[in-house]
């Protein structure tokens, strides 16, 4: 979380900032601030403000009459970790002196001891935060004669945790030295100028000469120069990235929110993401994944991970490889797997999806697995990411970046190319027949046409739920391949409207649950024909005759269901496999439409951010 943006060499780096700072917003939001040199007194000047969902913005007001810059620029906008969400808390901390000033995202773990050892030789501390230490070790090796990249070299040396650091400091007012472990940073660069930030879209308006620093380096970032070295001292070369975004797939383009116009590019993400992937044949082909057939083929078990809504997806893929490659298949939630004695090693093939491809449970729990001996693959939307580089194989999702904090097209892109993932380790085992993978290929050659006929009814499908804008507790059931489109249900209404919403297996209700069904509470059930209906439909019953509401989200024209419950979001009907893909669409509209009801933002629910870079 946080995001991280700094600029060296341009006439107006303020604007810069804060543009930067406005794209990176997604990360976190309830604190904000600058760093910057005051080009007639020459003295490093910091702004700061926590405004909850707007500090970007007032930051922008606050810096209005800034004084003339020169030198390096560094922001910060901040998801609280350590320390409340307060002006005290708010990025850059300084150091003792007032001369060296830090920007960081993570968190370092060893703040404690570090901030003991500091006070015991004179420091003073003010903040709560684990962020103020590093300011207060490079003012250390700067007052030993260090120069600044040498002093955060050293400093960072002594650091535990994930973290990425951009810093500035008096003593080089026109260089900006950033530092990663774990976390994300992206280089940038113009004849001119030298850039720095969490992530790419931040980047891409101004140039397109990028660069990924890796693992434990150091850059120091100069006007129209970039050189880095390892945590030992020794220069590396950074590695080019190959840029697939652009400027405009991170804008609104008339949206009311980056919500509501990621709902609407769904049809466009899985279109792009399945391109190629199919072949005539019903054959498939993931270019980018590395992994040839025989490997995939011999691996015993597959394992998928992921948080949030890339578990949800995980788990429709887990089913799909059960169903598809008749072999022993798990998912499990990233941070659980990791410190849960599982039974991975060598045989195992782990199947990680993340859409930022830098979620740190997800991250640490690849590492625990190759630790292990498992093979990995990454699916993830961020070409290059984290995740992507510390894997065995990768498949992207091409779905273009995603702003609104609540996960759309790139769930339903994942969805998407986990089937194709599923069908390709099935043709490579040999357990699905010809006539059954084309069926399969052509369901997904079809998917992207009927995520937009749903779209389509998206204002149907806000109708529908404005008239449970004040519910207070909502029931998601569902069974087979209908949980995971529950549980992505549940949590989108919970995210987004900050409704209480509980996804269970339908089935399973009558063994306790069922106790807290009454007259009010809402059930959504998702009854398609292909999963189990008549089961489901007799657990429905049970909720009815106990006073329960019933949405259902049924296939097209299916008059049985609709006369069965008290509203309908209709989908247009596929293969039991592929409704994950379809049924996210009324969930997506429920959730958002409720949260617009009751005045919630619905890019920048309270409390989140969009990519979570903290255990
Ligand atoms: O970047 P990732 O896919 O790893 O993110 C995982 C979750 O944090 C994410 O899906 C989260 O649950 C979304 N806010 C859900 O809408």
């Amino acid at each position: 979380m946080c995001g991280i943006f700094g600029i060296t060499g341009t006439t107006e780096p303020l604007g810069a900032i804060l543009a930067g700072l406005e794209s990176l917003e997604y990360r976190g939001y309830d604190s904000a601030g600058v760093a910057f040199f005051d080009a007639g007194s020459g003295e490093l000047r910091v702004v700061r403000v926590a405004e909850l969902t707007h500090s970007v913005e007032k930051l922008r007001s606050m810096v209005a009459d800034a004084p003339a810059i020169t030198g390096a620029v560094i922001g910060h906008t901040r998801w609280a970790t350590h320390g409340a969400p307060t002006e005290r808390n708010a990025h850059p901390h300084v150091d003792c002196t007032g001369n060296v000033a830090i920007v960081h995202n993570g968190i370092i773990e060893n703040h404690r001891e570090l901030a003991e050892a500091l006070l015991a030789n004179g420091h003073v501390l003010a903040s709560d935060t684990d962020t103020e230490v590093i300011a207060h070790l490079v003012e250390a090796e700067l007052a030993g004669g260090q120069g600044l990249r040498e002093a955060v070299r050293r400093s960072m040396a002594i650091l535990r945790g994930d973290f990425a650091l951009a810093i500035v400091a008096l003593v080089e007012p026109d260089a900006i030295v950033v530092a990663r472990r774990t976390s994300p940073i992206v280089i940038g660069r113009t004849e001119n100028s030298g850039l720095v930030a969490s992530d790419i879209a931040a980047l891409v308006g101004a140039t397109r000469e990028l660069y990924l620093l890796g693992d434990d380096e150091i850059a120091e970032i100069r006007p129209g120069s970039v050189e880095a070295c390892d945590l030992a001292g020794n220069p590396v070369e950074l590695r080019r990235l190959e840029v697939t975004w652009s400027v405009a797939d991170a804008k609104k383009d008339g949206y009311d929110d980056f919500m509501s116009k990621e709902i609407h590019e769904q049809p466009h993400a899985i279109a792009q993401t399945l391109l190629g992937r199919i072949t005539g044949d019903g054959e498939t082909e993931i270019e980018e994944l590395t992994i040839p057939p025989a490997k995939l083929a011999s691996y015993r078990r597959v394992l998928f991970l992921g948080c949030g809504s890339s578990y949800h997806a995980a788990l429709v893929g887990r089913q799909s490889v059960e169903t598809w490659g008749k072999i022993h298949a798990d998912a499990d939630i990233s941070s659980e797997f990791r410190y849960r004695l599982s039974v991975v090693g060598p045989e195992t093939l782990v199947v990680a999806v993340s859409q930022s491809g830098e979620t740190v449970d997800s991250l640490h729990a690849i590492r625990e697995a190759r630790r292990r001996g498992a093979g990995v693959i990454t699916v993830s939307n961020v070409v290059d990411s984290v995740m992507a580089r510390e894997s065995d194989g990768v498949c992207y999702t091409h779905a273009g970046p995603e702003i609104g904090v609540a996960s759309t097209k790139c769930h339903t892109a994942q969805l998407a190319l986990l089937q194709v993932l599923a069908l390709h380790i099935a043709r490579a085992r040999g357990t699905i027949d010809e006539a059954e993978a084309r069926v399969v290929a052509d369901g997904l050659e079809s998917a992207a046409a009927l995520v937009g006929q749903a779209v389509a009814r998206a204002a149907t499908y806000m109708d529908v739920a404005r008239r449970f804008a004040t519910v207070d507790d909502v029931y998601f059931l569902g069974r087979r391949s209908g949980l995971p489109i529950a549980m992505e249900g549940a949590l989108k209404l919970k995210e987004l409207a900050y409704v209480r919403a509980e996804a269970y297996p339908a089935g399973e209700m009558k063994h306790g649950p069922i106790s807290l069904i009454k007259p009010g509470v809402v059930v959504l059930v998702v009854a398609t024909r292909t999963g189990l209906w008549e089961k489901v439909m007799a657990n429905v019953e049970e909720m009815r005759a106990r006073g329960a509401t019933i949405v259902a989200i049924a296939d097209d024209g299916d008059d049985e269901t609709a006369g069965l419950v008290d509203a309908v979001l209709a989908i247009p009907s596929t293969l039991e496999l592929l409704t994950p893909i379809v049924a996210a669409v009324p969930n997506q509209c429920f959730a958002y439409a409720i949260a617009r009801a009751r005045g919630n933002d619905v890019d920048r629910p309270r409390n989140l951010a969009k990519v979570v870079t903290v255990e």
